[in-house]
């Protein structure tokens, strides 16, 4: 096993795999951190597909068009998923308060599924595996890739995780210093951060430059404002809506 200085401050996404299978033991582990996830009131509001079938894989590869989808031993799907607690409701005669239809509701799902895949990363590092989430899997199709998976109404994709042994060691990524993460009592003022966000806009600038595999020249603010122009455009409110999660309804 990694030491916890290793999985949480050697992390980096690996997006390139062994074709090794992952042992069961090792699956069975990550099955434990996943259901062991905080979640709100208990209520579990998230559901995880694990898919190890190379066609499936295959197919959403095909949708996805991320390499790791395939490569990987096992790629994850993370779901907010409120149709369990409606079955039980059904089943109890209970009223169901289409909480999933309030932004409340729907950060609930979101924070729950979230926090099942860092459960998952962390325990997949652990065990010396490499992991890479994949955004893509809520974004290209996930009505197609819902479909290919059988989820039901008032589950929705929220993230896909790719799991296996790791073919790759790259370089770690300079993050945000401390002071712009972390602020103790009070958020920093303008006048404090700017300096701090440009130096270190300068340093991700010369990582790109200086890293192992491809070189770039992108920095960190005009790059990331680049993908979010482009994530703007990519709308999912249809899809949600198709899941029967509908933060527009009262
Ligand atoms: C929610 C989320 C979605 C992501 N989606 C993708 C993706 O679709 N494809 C990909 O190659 N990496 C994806 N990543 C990985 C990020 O690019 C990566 O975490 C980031 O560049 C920082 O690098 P590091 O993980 O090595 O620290 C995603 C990460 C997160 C947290």
């Amino acid at each position: 096993m990694k030491t916890l200085d290793e999985v949480l401050l050697g992390r980096r996404s690996v997006r390139r795999y062994q074709r090794q299978p992952i042992e069961q033991e090792k699956l069975d582990y990550i099955y434990e951190a996943i259901r062991a996830t905080p979640t709100s009131y208990n209520g579990q509001q998230f559901s995880v597909i694990a898919v190890t079938d190379p066609e499936i894989k295959l197919r959403l590869y095909d949708i996805i068009g991320q390499k790791q989808v395939k490569t990987s031993a096992v790629f994850f799907l993370f779901c907010l998923d409120f149709h369990q607690l409606e079955l039980a409701a059904k089943a109890k005669g209970v009223e169901f308060p289409d909480f999933q239809n309030s932004l409340n509701g729907y950060t609930v799902g979101v924070v729950d599924a979230t926090l099942a895949m860092h459960s998952a990363i962390v325990a997949a590092e652990s065990l010396g595996l490499g992991t890479c989430c994949i955004g893509y899997a809520r974004t290209a199709d996930p009505a197609l890739t819902s479909e290919i998976l059988g989820l039901p109404e008032k589950t929705a994709i929220i993230c896909g995780l790719s799991v296996g042994y790791p073919a790759e060691e790259p370089d770690l990524k300079p993050k945000r210093p401390t002071q712009c993460v972390v602020f103790e009592n009070r958020y920093g003022s303008d006048d404090a951060l700017t300096p701090v966000l440009l130096d270190y806009d300068r340093e991700v600038s010369e990582y790109n430059r200086e890293r192992a595999g491809d070189k770039t020249a992108n920095d960190w603010a005009s790059h990331i404002l680049d993908y979010h122009r482009i994530e703007k455009q990519k709308a999912i409110e249809k899809y949600m809506k198709q899941q029967q999660i509908d933060i527009t309804l009262k």
